[in-house]
């Protein structure tokens, strides 16, 4: 029997992503910077981080974010495992970020109600995440030309799944994904380049947050015009 994922956890993933057009993606690994990135980003009226595990900082950071910054959503990504999982909901982190999924993931997941967005990259991926009640799903890696089509051929068969596409996606591109009717949200780390953390260039990730949230915003915007006519 499949058991079938809580429709409050759901309710809340989609309530987290409806938040945002725009899902930062961001690894910090020294927690010193943790302060001024997150100020960055809410000074660009982003209201939404998503943290990587992709070092040894980024628990701490999360749950230094989470106790400092209440008025930003912390999200957990890069997720790999049901023991990460644990220790990301432990640190506060109030959606957990997979780029894919395992059995394990999904059933934990589900079994304690954890607002939890899994990866998918294929029809079969997420024909099975669709089959547990995961009816948003991050698309990862997308930012293939490819990645758009197949988001638009899942569109056809499967309507009611939202996606967050990540990875590869760009201001060139971000129109395409933002244009389609199951993109809910997408996320990309180009808001934080390394180059200027390495230096602590916090005004020009300021800038960067600030132009990336006017051209999403004038698209989405756009596109809300284009609905009502
Ligand atoms: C992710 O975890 O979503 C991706 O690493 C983000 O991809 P990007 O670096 O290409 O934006």
């Amino acid at each position: 029997m499949i058991v079938l994922v809580d429709l409050d956890s759901q309710k809340s993933v989609r309530e987290l992503l409806a938040f945002s057009p725009f899902i930062p993606v961001v690894s910090i690994s020294n927690i010193n910077n943790a302060s001024p990135i997150t100020e960055a980003l809410l000074e660009a009226d982003i209201g939404i981080i998503e943290v990587t595990l992709r070092n040894e900082a980024a628990l701490k950071v999360i749950q230094y974010i989470v106790s400092h910054y209440p008025e930003i959503i912390v999200a957990a990504g890069t997720v790999l495992s049901v023991s990460q999982m644990a220790e990301v909901v432990d640190a506060g982190a109030q959606l957990v970020i997979s780029p894919g999924h395992t059995d394990d993931l999904i059933h934990t997941a589900t079994n304690n109600s954890i607002a939890y967005l899994p990866g998918s990259s294929t029809v079969a991926e997420v024909m099975k995440l669709r089959e547990r009640g995961y009816l948003h799903q991050k698309f990862y890696p997308a930012g293939t030309q490819q990645g758009l089509s197949q988001i638009k051929a899942c569109g056809a068969v499967m309507p009611d799944v939202q996606f967050c596409p990540t990875g590869g996606i760009t201001l060139e591109n971000v129109q395409d994904y933002l244009d389609l009717d199951n993109v809910a949200c997408v996320g990309g780390s180009w808001v934080v380049p390394p180059d200027l953390v390495a230096v602590e260039n916090w005004a020009g990730i300021l800038e960067i947050a600030q132009q990336t949230m006017a051209y999403i915003d004038r698209q989405v915007d756009a596109e809300t015009e284009t609905a009502i006519i």
